[in-house]
């Protein structure tokens, strides 16, 4: 951990039983590889995870299971900090002090929560679902972070972090780092299946192929994707959103260009394309599969490395609290 490299971000609910392809290819890859060159933080949310009804045996479960997934994709315990985030109090004191500094109508303008207000009935929407952006602002502003890398539909709540960051430092003095979104974009949106013009969700079971999810049942999925009556294999995401998504996914994964699939497939029909997109999704997920089973198989292992990083991230989060209980006014404990 060089502190000359700039500091990263990033974290994920623990809301599914596995991850998808989407989560993968726009987030998780291009965390692995900002391990290169920062100082990566990168924590399992499951204090997000409870601004919907949850139950709490699942919850415990899939904060491993995702934990085991950032590790089996390749987030690698010795160059980052991984932890989660409940383990690090320090989240839940930096939100409060922040909701403190947003007004109604700010946190009252994130789409995000009003749609997620909207889905689930408007009155049984939590208070905590109101302040969810917020307590974001503070996971990525207690690091000092630089870069938060993140999906197109988290840009607004990076937006509301950079004004927090901004209206702490004016009232209080120079605290904050204010972070710069860092928007992934090198892939294509990977889209759903059945619906190749929504984003790949898990809300949609036939369209959306999970990171754990076996090699038959990826294959029958990828079969049944909706193409288009064309019949050439070739990327036009206005009129053939279908195909194109496939194309992504498979460049993506093979690491070959859209334009040298577009000449290998040239003449051939989906059936052939859409079997070869099967193998290589398989074949990618394979070793990443394998890695997530011997992670899952030992919690004991698995806890380990998440305490360790959660006293790396508490430490940090420490040092910053200690600086913004004085600059905000609290009496410091006689101790
Ligand atoms: N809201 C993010 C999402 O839905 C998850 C998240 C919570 C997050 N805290 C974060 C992302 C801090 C980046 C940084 O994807």
């Amino acid at each position: 951990m060089d502190a000359a490299r700039p500091r990263v971000l990033s974290g994920m609910q623990p809301t599914a039983d596995s991850f998808h392809l989407g989560n993968l290819l726009g987030a998780l890859r291009h965390w692995v590889a900002l391990q290169d060159d920062h100082d990566a933080f990168y924590c399992v949310v499951d204090l997000h995870a409870i601004t919907v009804p949850h139950d709490p045996a699942t919850l415990r479960r899939r904060t491993r299971v995702a934990a085991a997934q950032y590790l089996a994709a390749g987030i690698d315990p010795d160059r980052s900090t991984l932890f989660v985030q409940s383990h690090v109090p320090q989240h839940t004191e930096l939100g409060w002090i922040l909701q403190c500094l947003t007004g109604m109508g700010e946190a009252g303008r994130m789409t995000q929560y009003k749609d997620k207000a909207q889905k689930g009935g408007g009155d049984a929407a939590s208070v905590g679902l109101f302040a969810y952006p917020i307590l974001q602002a503070a996971d990525i502003l207690i690091y000092h972070a630089d870069r938060v890398p993140v999906g197109e539909d988290q840009r607004q709540h990076l937006e509301l972090t950079r004004d927090l960051a901004q209206r702490f430092n004016a009232r209080f003095g120079e605290t904050f780092t204010v972070p710069e979104p860092h928007i992934v974009r090198t892939t294509g949106k990977i889209l759903d299946l059945q619906e190749p013009t929504a984003k790949m969700s898990k809300s949609s079971p036939s369209g959306v192929i999970d990171l754990l999810e076996d090699p038959a049942s990826i294959a029958k999925k990828i079969r049944r994707a909706v193409t288009d009556t064309d019949a050439t294999v070739r990327a036009d995401a206005e009129n053939k959103p279908g195909v194109t998504n496939l194309l992504t996914i498979h460049s993506a994964l093979s690491g070959r260009s859209v334009a040298e699939l577009e000449e290998a497939y040239a003449g051939k029909g989906y059936g052939d394309f859409k079997a070869d997109v099967a193998d290589v999704v398989v074949g990618a997920l394979a070793p990443l599969q394998e890695r997530y089973r011997r992670w899952i198989e030992d919690p004991e292992a698995l806890d380990t490395i998440l305490a360790a990083g959660a006293e790396r991230a508490r430490s940090v989060a420490a040092a910053t609290m200690v600086d913004v209980r004085d600059r905000v006014g609290f009496l410091a404990a006689k101790g």
